[in-house]
């Protein structure tokens, strides 16, 4: 949409500089009726201000009577607060008024531009914005004269701008209005009848000149740029509108816009609304830091959760500032969330809750018991400054997310969170009418961080920071039995008129995929190596690993073309060689093994194969993923891709059973082979003697893996095991 349209620079430099000087930008006054200081009502009124436009708003504080304006007519009322406040303005024959909505309103250019539009309608005294749709009474639509095709045939009552003195006598028209009459109605009339229109010089703003309605026109909006600032331009009456309503179901198309125009954002500093109004928590001493409660909610098996705690308890941000309250739907994550308990209340966190599961309940329905547990307990009672919602997909990588959401100073904050290498985040850019996920022009450069800022976005989930104030005046809804807890959530929100902002200023984190997570394993994290591959490689794969694999690091060569390099953690040690113990079906080092194809094995081990415990896959993700790329830096010119291997298996010695390997050659071009536990302290004997070298290795390191020729060259054995087991992991790769 940001389109450089450079005819427009030179009409708009045009518009600026023919402006003649008759009318004052001191004479217009903007005016609107607001009862509520909404988002979208500090919206409005920043707008006003970064164009310096002089303004009075009227009604706050007071209750709405108007009715819901969102489905049906109603706002009648808002013409009896213009009474009552235009009266002092009455008998003023220079001053001009500009009336507009508020809370889906944005102005985007300054009074100068916008008089001097007015100015071009000659003789008109009064101009009321223009749309596609004869509302709230279609019948009249035959009473309206005819427009030229790129033009805007009916009223619209969200904005007009006329002589004070005109105005005042045109509200005042009609003896009384009720407060939940139509307001736009009302005008309609007064429009429509040739005697009124006449008498008050009233004209529509055909080609949207000033005000441009969204509703059906959504279409019609371009983004040009000039001097670095985002205008709307509208393609179909070929204008640059100064004030932008989104009336109607066009309120989305709004938000979205907001996101750029009247100076939210920079072509090319990028976004400068995000930077208004932050919170600089250094200059506050952290024990008046705001007080924050973090809701974990688990609602599902969820992968690497003990990750998940581990970041939560390393948020930078006061301890005593923070309360936790977990809300586990999931027996199986149980056990870890009472140690987490117990580690948050030892740590001095203000208190630690937990709610209690019932299995019974749906996600929603147990999203929405704690959020009333929260709200109605807690925030509602001024203990906390803001509630932190965080699901247990969500990955808090950057310990300063919660200090960097805080400081934004918004209502609702999400960071962004992307499922790595994927498109899949926790926030849309757009709905479709039917409210499911739609695509956003925009939405492939935030997750790509090619545009960063606070976005004000329809949808975020699985973490999101709510200004504590906010629960006073809503309570989202969760449950919905059509759609999802998050979905209904959002939708409640934005139906309520509240803004959610998405900020990807920083990197924040990712989020895991718990769908295929299965607890019935007996690591099931082990087996998440596709789905979660990044929390995997964060669990699983040695730190030193990484340099192993620079091809400036030259790797260890205990014999003559054995490399020796680090490539799994202790714990993956730890948590195969469990898996194998638990599943405990050695082969016995038996001659004959139905498990091989020929049914005979010439120099068998006692091992478990990786079939057995539905791991080959894993494992041949990993020889590509892991191990090719050593292989290919040391074998210099080998390359077969993907790496095949038909067997791959631990090996257990131990003196009882077999404790020794004579003399062979492996069916393999090269051999991995990985050691799963310490010599010295599980062990002792054992390694691994290259005969042609007579070059042995005993002092293998749990974790590092020797990598070396299978056939001609390298005939080994394995050295006796003398006391305790010896666990390794063998591959045989291309065979
Ligand atoms: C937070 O934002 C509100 C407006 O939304 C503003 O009134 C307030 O001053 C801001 N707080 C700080 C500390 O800047
Ligand atoms: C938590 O912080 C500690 C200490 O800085 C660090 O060693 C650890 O890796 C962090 N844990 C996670 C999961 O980020
Ligand atoms: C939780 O701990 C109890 C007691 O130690 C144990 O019996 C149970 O198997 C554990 N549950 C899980 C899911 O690990
Ligand atoms: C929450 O929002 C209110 C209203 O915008 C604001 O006055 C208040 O400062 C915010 N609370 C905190 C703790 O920032
Ligand atoms: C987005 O950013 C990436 C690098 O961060 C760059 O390669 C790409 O061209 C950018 N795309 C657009 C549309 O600007
Ligand atoms: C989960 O793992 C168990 C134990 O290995 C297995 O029996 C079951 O089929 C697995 N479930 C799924 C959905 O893969
Ligand atoms: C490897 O070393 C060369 C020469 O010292 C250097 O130019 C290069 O940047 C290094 N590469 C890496 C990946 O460190
Ligand atoms: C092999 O090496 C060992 C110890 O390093 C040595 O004792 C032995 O004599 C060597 N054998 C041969 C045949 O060189």
């Amino acid at each position: 949409m940001c389109k450089m349209l450079a005819q427009w620079t030179v009409l708009l430099l045009v518009l600026c500089f023919k402006s003649i000087q008759a009318i004052s930008k001191d004479d217009l006054l903007v005016v609107s009726v607001a009862t509520d200081e909404t988002d979208g009502y500090r919206r409005f009124i920043r707008s006003l201000n970064i164009y310096g436009y002089k303004y009075e708003i009227y009604g706050l504080g007071q209750t709405w009577k108007g009715g819901d304006m969102k489905n049906s007519a109603g706002g009648g009322q808002k013409i009896n607060i213009l009474r009552e406040n235009l009266a002092r303005y009455k008998n003023d024959r220079t001053k001009l008024i500009l009336f507009t909505d508020s809370y889906d309103v944005i102005f985007t250019q300054p009074p100068e531009f916008l008089l001097n539009k007015f100015k071009k309608f000659d003789s008109a005294r009064i101009v009321f914005g223009a749309e596609d749709y004869c509302w709230p009474d279609k019948s009249l639509q035959y009473d309206y004269p005819l427009v030229e095709s790129n033009e805007k045939r009916f009223l619209n009552s969200g904005g007009f701008i006329g002589y004070a003195w005109d105005i005042y006598e045109m509200i005042t028209s009609k003896e009384k209005i009720e407060d939940t009459e139509d307001d736009q109605l009302f005008y309609t009339k007064i429009f429509l009848d040739e005697y009124t229109r006449t008498k008050w010089g009233i004209v529509l703003d055909k080609r949207a000149e000033i005000f441009m309605n969204l509703n059906g026109a959504t279409d019609e909006v371009e983004l040009p740029i000039l001097n670095d600032e985002v205008y709307v331009r509208n393609s179909w009456t070929d204008s640059v509108p100064s004030v932008i309503h989104g009336n109607g179901p066009a309120k989305k198309s709004l938000n979205y816009l907001s996101n750029y125009i009247a100076r939210a954002w920079s072509p090319t500093v990028g976004s400068l609304e995000s930077k208004e109004n932050v919170i600089d928590l250094t200059k506050i001493e952290e024990k008046q830091w705001p007080m924050v409660y973090v809701a974990i909610f688990i609602e599902y098996p969820t992968p690497f959760l003990r990750e998940f705690y581990d970041k939560i308890f390393n948020l930078t941000y006061p301890k005593s500032r923070l309360a936790v309250l977990i809300h586990n739907q999931v027996e199986y994550h149980k056990n870890l969330t009472e140690k987490y308990m117990s580690k948050f209340k030892e740590n001095g966190y203000k208190f630690v809750k937990y709610f209690n599961h019932d299995d019974d309940i749906t996600e929603g329905e147990a999203r929405q018991q704690a959020m009333y547990v929260i709200e109605l307990t807690e925030c509602q009672e001024d203990q906390c400054d803001y509630l932190f919602v965080v699901d247990s997909i969500s990955q808090l990588d950057n310990p300063d997310t919660l200090t960097k959401l805080v400081s934004f100073n918004r209502t609702i904050i999400s960071p962004m969170l992307l499922r790595p290498g994927k498109t899949w985040s926790n926030f849309w850019g757009d709905y479709s009418d039917e409210g499911f996920y739609k695509r956003s022009p925009d939405y492939v450069d935030i997750i790509n961080y090619n545009k960063t800022g606070s976005f004000n976005v329809p949808h975020i989930a699985h973490c999101y920071l709510i200004n504590g104030t906010f629960f006073k005046r809503f309570t989202p809804k969760y449950i919905d039995a059509s759609i999802d807890p998050d979905v209904k959530f959002c939708q409640s929100i934005r139906d309520a008129g509240y803004f959610m902002y998405l900020n990807n200023e920083h990197k924040y984190g990712h989020q895991t995929d718990p769908d295929n997570f299965n607890t019935s394993l007996i690591v099931p994290e082990l087996y998440e190596i596709f789905n979660n591959l990044h929390d995997w490689k964060a669990r699983y794969i040695h730190p030193d690993y990484y340099k192993a694999l620079d091809l400036n690091t030259t790797l260890q060569q205990p014999c003559p073309d054995v490399f020796w390099f680090p490539v799994a953690t202790d714990e993956f040690t730890y948590d195969l060689v469990k898996v194998m113990e638990v599943f405990n079906g050695w082969s016995g080092s038996a001659h004959n093994d139905a498990r091989l194809s020929g049914g005979y094995e010439n120099v068998p081990t006692d091992d478990i194969h990786m079939t057995q415990v539905g791991f080959n896959d894993h494992w041949l993700f990993f020889l590509k993923e892991f191990i090719q790329p050593i292989q290919q830096k040391v074998y210099i010119g080998y390359y077969n891709d993907p790496p095949k291997a038909a067997l791959n298996f631990v090996v257990r010695y131990m003196p009882e059973y077999q404790y020794k390997l004579r003399p062979h050659h492996d069916a393999s071009t090269y051999t991995i082979n990985l050691a799963l536990n310490d010599v010295g302290k599980d062990y002792e004997g054992g390694g691994c003697r290259f005969l042609r070298y007579n070059c042995s290795i005993a002092s293998t390191v749990r974790g590092w893996a020797l990598m070396h020729p299978g056939r001609l060259t390298h005939l080994h054995e394995g050295l006796p095991v003398l006391k305790g087991k010896r666990f390794i992991m063998v591959s045989f790769v291309d065979p």
